[in-house]
């Protein structure tokens, strides 16, 4: 561990139903081990409404909400959970704007996709909405902690 300040956040990252669909689980990922997060959560499943709604207990009243929770019911999710220095922050600018058609290249919405309403990935927007996440998807349990095992810190 780099013993930085904040270097054991950690933040909600899903891959939605659009995402796993057209084979994009992988590269996700990959954008989030290149950058050099740490991976200490992951699970497929299909979501419930009840999930749902209250992942996006702020989104329930917008004319959008009926199509959303159809969308995100469409098939199974990718969720996981990743750590490091800054990573809510550094995952919102990796994931890009909302509506990909704002989202720049190079962000995973603005390569991925060009529809607001499948935008492939979700990641929480703040500190305490990824405390609220995480502990809505995940069980204490399930979330790992470990540590890089080379030579350097073999004793
Ligand atoms: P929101 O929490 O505002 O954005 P973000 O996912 O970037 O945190 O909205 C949640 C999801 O709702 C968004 O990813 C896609 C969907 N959505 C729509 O379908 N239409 C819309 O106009 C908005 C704002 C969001």
């Amino acid at each position: 561990s780099t013993g930085l300040p904040g270097a054991k956040e950690r933040t909600l990252v899903a891959v939605k139903p659009d995402g796993v669909q057209r084979r994009l689980v992988g590269q996700v990922i990959q954008r989030f081990e290149q950058r050099g997060f740490k991976l200490v959560g992951l699970k497929m499943l299909q979501v419930s409404e009840d999930l749902l709604s209250e992942h996006y207990c702020q989104l329930r009243q917008k004319p959008f909400y009926p199509n959303l929770v159809h969308y995100m019911t469409s098939g199974p999710v990718v969720v996981m959970v990743w750590e490091g220095h800054n990573v809510v922050q550094t995952s919102r600018t990796m994931v890009g704007h909302t509506n990909p058609t704002e989202a720049q290249a190079g962000t995973i919405r603005g390569d991925f996709s060009v529809h607001v309403s499948r935008n492939v990935v979700h990641a929480s927007d703040s500190l305490e909405g990824a405390q609220r996440e995480i502990q809505l998807w995940f069980q204490a349990k399930d979330l790992l902690d470990w540590d890089c095992c080379d030579q350097a810190s073999t004793s």
